[in-house]
């Protein structure tokens, strides 16, 4: 890789090629619990920007830059009252479109407010998340249609988590399947789990053969190694742009969910994780119903904070050593010492630094999906930098819902995308379901 490739890829402010490209689309920045009517406004730190949430008494939730227009005051300091924040240096005070509605430091003769706007963003909410519009568009395009977005608040389970590290060595975690049976299971022995986890298959064979292609809404793989006598074990992921990814790890027939790697700047990404609640859940116990070493599912949060970069951090971070437990890694059975699946990914995606040093990577076989999903990056975003080529899924967002990923197992011998297509048409949809 080169350089500018790298560049390209990993910056996201204003004015950058990849920062461009994820300013076309909807982006999922905060829960909508987060935000209270009149009540304290929140900072945000988007794609490198330093904004200001809060929810007007109507409800509404406005997004704004940090700066007052007047003289680059924070509003965070704002006073939230009857629909508008009010800057506490000059009491100007703004509605959430960024209409300056009271200029009360100015003699009423002399009243520019008509004149005066706060950068905002357009902001709405649908189930249970704040989606903000940071693109140059007057009308925003569509919502997307990402499947598990679409889950009333009752059928899905939200989680957010910081990762102090650039967003795509974040995100290839979730697009390089190997990894698991190192990382998570490398102490391991297929014959702890139960007789139906098809899980065994990654450890009774940890280097998988892959497909992989683009498609209309990214990329997918599909790792593949022999199952059971005359069967292939497939385990699909995919990538959709401009940051999405559908993990492998559950039954693809039940495995609805989306995760989320939200760039706030070059440094910092939020982890947004939604999952359909009627999924059964992710095989984490040995055959006699004890939790296998590491594989802890909850996330243990310190108190979110006022700071730019003070929400859903967790206890284990880059100054504690991600609270690896050495005796437990040289006991065996968790090959990290790290308690967690998701504190290992977090452990390991850190340790590489803010920014990883692509020019220092050595890349092979299994890491086809990576070097596939960072050339659709490069391309999608250089073209629409260089053409205005509208990138796929903005004015499309129904290309987005026809993804999902999963494992599963087939006779052997057949062909990867025949293979999709079947499981596709036998998966669970509920509101496909519901819509019929
Ligand atoms: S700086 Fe905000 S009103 Fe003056
Ligand atoms: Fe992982």
């Amino acid at each position: 890789m080169r350089q500018k490739d790298s560049d390209d890829l990993v910056r996201v402010g204003p004015g950058t090629t990849m920062g461009h490209l994820m300013r076309q689309y909807w982006l999922p920045a905060a829960m909508s619990s987060e935000l209270k009517a009149d009540r304290e406004p929140m900072r945000l730190a988007l794609l490198g920007e330093k904004l200001i949430a809060f929810r007007d008494s109507a409800g509404r939730v406005g997004v704004m830059d940090n700066k007052c227009p007047h003289r680059c005051a924070s509003l965070f300091l704002g006073r939230n009252e009857e629909n508008g924040i009010r800057c506490v240096y000059h009491g100007w005070k703004f509605d959430v479109d960024g209409n300056c509605v009271d200029m009360p430091s100015v003699p009423p003769e002399r009243d520019f407010k008509h004149l005066v706007h706060a950068k905002a963003y357009k902001a709405v909410e649908r189930n249970g998340l704040v989606w903000v519009y940071m693109g140059d568009r007057k009308s925003a395009p569509p919502l997307p249609q990402i499947e598990a977005t679409l889950l009333p608040d009752s059928e899905v389970t939200i989680q957010f988590v910081q990762r102090e590290c650039n967003w795509l060595q974040a995100l290839e975690g979730d697009i390089d399947t190997c990894h698991f049976g190192f990382l998570h299971g490398g102490s391991i022995n297929a014959d702890m789990l139960p007789d139906e986890a098809l899980l065994r298959y990654t450890l009774t064979n940890r280097a998988p053969d892959y497909n992989v292609a683009d498609t209309d809404a990214g990329t997918m793989y599909a790792a593949y190694r022999d199952g059971a006598p005359g069967e292939t074990y497939w385990r699909f992921a995919n990538f959709m742009l401009p940051f999405w990814t559908q993990t492998p790890q559950g039954k693809f027939a039940t495995h609805l969910h989306n995760r989320a790697w939200v760039p706030m700047d070059d440094e910092h990404t939020m982890f947004v994780s939604l999952r359909w609640k009627n999924e059964p859940s992710f095989v984490t116990d040995d055959r006699n119903g004890n939790l296998m070493p590491g594989f802890g599912r909850n996330f243990d949060y310190i108190p979110n904070s006022t700071d730019w970069y003070g929400r859903w951090r967790l206890k284990g971070r880059p100054e504690n050593d991600w609270l690896i437990d050495r005796e437990a890694q040289m006991r065996g059975g968790n090959y990290t010492g790290i308690a967690g699946i998701h504190q290992q990914d977090q452990a390991v995606t850190e340790s590489m630094g803010p920014i990883t040093d692509h020019l220092f990577e050595h890349l092979g076989p299994s890491d086809m999906m990576i070097m596939r999903t960072r050339r659709r990056l490069l391309a999608v975003a250089r073209a629409l930098a260089a053409k205005g080529t509208v990138p796929p899924g903005v004015d499309n967002p129904e290309i987005m819902y026809r993804v999902r990923s999963g494992d599963f197992m087939t006779e052997a011998g057949l062909d990867w995308r025949a293979a999709y297509d079947r499981q596709m048409e036998a998966a669970t949809r509920p509101l496909q379901q519901a819509a019929e």
